[in-house]
């Protein structure tokens, strides 16, 4: 076949994803469910045609215009309590290294220069004020300053929604005590069902197959929910847990912990004040571990066996895949439990992701 039919063939049939593109933007469709079959229809959402400004219009935005802004959440231009939702996708501690990983690309670019303004001079994409850190303390104080600036730019009765997803229990812990302090309080905790399934990170030895929506309002107007009293936060977690069960979600052991340690944990947002971190982390912990008892069932119990022996030989290597190690990394002895639970069924799932 020679170069000329090659091409033509291969233009024929690649599809042109930027028309395809610029059609959905000024005639989208959605995807409805119908009995039970999803169509596709038009006219549910407005197009996407817009004006594009990077800078807070001082007398607002107007119809047809849209914000858009790259750069660091805890410092925007906002004005204070103007905005309704918040959805957002927070680094998990420390389960993706997003800037070191842009630094590989970072290295290219700098000779490049791909757009007016590029920082060629800085030697790293890293930043002081990134939301990422093996330390919990680090993170939670990063994470602090986006969630202050979250509640700062939310209205009375906004709402904030984040997907979280932790094997650590120093994660969760260092993740309420930061919403805590920017008076936010976590009113709903939805586990769903993952992106992706293929990450060795975030799983830290345990599978993992569920992100926790964890849903926030500004303490004035917090509503009456049950993430108030541990127990029965811990009941509410399992009983979604079991939902997802019963509609063939594979519910992972570390799914389960983080689910129901992220349900008890987010009682101390409700009153900060008068509860002890500490003790509510041990005690999610144990209804944690209650719940992966009886909800992750036999095989779980079963592979357990097998197991310690390779967690023991990581340590002696110095290798740390649950990132639970170090003094640094390991400010709660409860961390050890997701330590000591077992590697073998993460192969044997095959869930691994990355977050
Ligand atoms: C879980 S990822 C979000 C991924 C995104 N939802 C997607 O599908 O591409 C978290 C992102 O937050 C970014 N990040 C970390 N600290 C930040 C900060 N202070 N301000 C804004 N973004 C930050 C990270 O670089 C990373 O890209």
């Amino acid at each position: 076949m020679g170069h000329a039919r090659l091409l033509r063939l291969v233009l024929d049939t690649v599809p042109e994803p930027s028309l395809r593109a610029q059609t959905y933007k000024l005639a989208p469709t959605d995807q409805i469910l119908d009995g039970d079959s999803v169509v596709r229809v038009g006219g549910l959402s407005l197009p996407t045609e817009a004006t594009v400004v990077d800078a807070w219009p001082g007398t607002g935005l107007t119809s047809g215009t849209v914000y858009l802004r790259t750069g660091d959440s805890s410092r925007t231009d906002l004005p204070d309590e103007s905005v309704d939702l918040i959805v957002t996708d927070p680094p998990y501690m420390d389960n993706v290294h997003y800037s070191e990983l842009a630094d590989f690309f970072h290295a290219w670019l700098r000779e490049l220069a791909p757009f007016a303004h590029y920082p060629r001079e800085q030697a790293t994409t890293r930043s002081t004020h990134e939301v990422q850190s093996a330390s919990p303390t680090q993170f939670q104080v990063a994470i602090t300053r986006v969630w202050q600036e979250c509640a700062r730019v939310l209205k009375p009765d906004g709402l904030l929604a984040f997907t979280f997803h932790q094997a650590r229990l120093s994660g969760w812990v260092a993740l309420v005590q930061a919403l805590a302090k920017a008076g936010l309080v976590v009113t709903a905790v939805q586990p769903v069902k993952g992106e992706m399934t293929t990450s060795v990170t975030k799983g830290g030895i345990e599978p993992s197959n569920l992100d926790a929506v964890v849903v926030c309002r500004k303490r004035a107007s917090a509503v009456p929910s049950s993430l108030t009293q541990p127990h029965a936060a811990a009941e509410a977690g399992e009983r979604r847990l079991t939902a997802l069960q019963s509609a063939g979600v594979d519910v992972g052991a570390g799914d389960i912990r983080s689910v129901i340690r992220g349900h008890v944990l987010a009682t101390y947002t409700a009153s900060p004040e008068a509860v002890d971190v500490q003790s509510l982390a041990a005690l999610a912990d144990q209804l944690a571990a209650e719940r992966v008892a009886r909800l992750a069932g036999r095989n779980w119990a079963i592979s357990t066996l097998n197991t310690t022996a390779l967690v023991l030989q990581i340590r002696r290597h110095g290798s740390d895949p649950s990132g639970v190690d170090g003094p640094d990394r390991a400010p709660y002895p409860h961390d050890r439990a997701t330590a000591l639970a077992p590697v073998g069924t993460r192969h044997a799932s095959g869930h691994h992701r990355p977050r």
